[in-house]
């Protein structure tokens, strides 16, 4: 790839996506790439390229970025966040919710669904203590073609036997053929809408569980420092941020402490320090701006 396509392809998925691309990873470009030049007719990189640059060229470079973008996923992954959500998150939140009985949680790359439903099988684990609550999962990605798997929510046996117990592949999926695909409770749990983490997050309103796992490992520090800052205007004083195993706050955001001991969770740094006695902001905050978030998303969505 010659230096000048590199620069145009480095600067365009920084702006659009985030993603920061080293000169190392060159032969990434040119694997993910080559593909998507010969779907579009051309022979080689610097005739997509040239096509990109053009007044023409606008779903071309949507086409590369979502090329670009790395949707490795499974269920329940690294196991420890969904230890933390059930040991520590969900039982503060039954205490503190108790009297509103609502919980917004946001997954904010979720790729093709393994992670937020994972998240609502956790929540259809402790049915009857929340199975009356108001629950709403939003599961967001930038890519449209993993939201569209994901909301089919149907996993071949490969996705199934990666990470999820067999006990609940048996309770929560229905064979089809050679697929598994969740059961439409489940399924209904989780909202998908495309959403880039660059743009600006005051829509969507607040919540009281944000993931964002695996997807600032690929932004460059200032980019990983800017998506930090703002998550933390969108999580209530109480509320909690899981991260990736290879992700962290620390040096990067001052609006975040790590929770002792709980590797990848995170509160604000106004948060009460005992868990389990931080005041409940539900209760107190208006509902109508986490509606409207949801349905400026549903509009966006088309
Ligand atoms: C490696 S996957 C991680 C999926 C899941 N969170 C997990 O940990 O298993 C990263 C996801 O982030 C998405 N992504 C990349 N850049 C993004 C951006 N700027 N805004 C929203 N999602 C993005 C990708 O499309 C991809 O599905």
């Amino acid at each position: 790839m010659n230096p000048a396509d590199f620069d145009y392809l480095y600067t365009l998925l920084k702006a659009r996506s985030g993603f920061v691309i080293s000169k190392e990873k060159i032969y990434l470009l040119e694997s993910r790439l080559l593909p998507v030049a010969r779907a579009n007719g051309f022979q080689a990189l610097d005739e997509l390229v040239r096509a990109m640059k053009l007044p023409t060229g606008g779903n071309l470079q949507e086409t590369v970025v979502e090329a670009m973008t790395t949707n490795e996923t499974f269920f329940f992954r690294d196991k420890s966040p969904f230890d933390h959500l059930n040991e520590v998150i969900l039982p503060h939140m039954l205490v503190e919710r108790a009297r509103t009985r609502r919980l917004r949680i946001w997954c904010a790359a979720a790729s093709t669904g393994q992670e937020p439903f994972s998240i609502a099988i956790c929540l259809k684990e402790i049915a009857d203590k929340i199975g009356n609550w108001h629950v709403d999962i939003t599961a967001t990605d930038i890519s449209n073609d993993v939201l569209e798997k994901a909301k089919v929510g149907l996993y071949s046996q490969f996705e199934v036997q990666r990470g999820l117990p067999i006990q609940q592949l048996v309770k929560y999926f229905k064979q089809t053929g050679d697929l598994w695909q969740i059961s439409s409770d489940l399924r209904a749990m989780v909202e998908f809408h495309p959403f880039n983490l660059l743009d600006d997050f005051a829509s969507l309103g607040k919540f009281d569980i944000i993931f964002c796992r695996n997807v600032l490992i690929y932004f460059d520090r200032e980019g990983k420092s800017d998506v930090l800052d703002r998550l933390s205007k969108q999580l209530v004083p109480d509320g909690y941020l899981l991260l990736g195993a290879a992700e962290t706050v620390i040096g990067l955001s001052n609006e975040f402490k790590p929770v002792p001991q709980k590797r990848g969770l995170y509160q604000s740094v106004n948060a009460a320090n005992n868990i389990g006695a931080a005041q409940s902001t539900v209760g107190s905050r208006n509902d109508g701006p986490a509606n409207r978030a949801l349905a400026s998303l549903r509009q966006r969505a088309g």
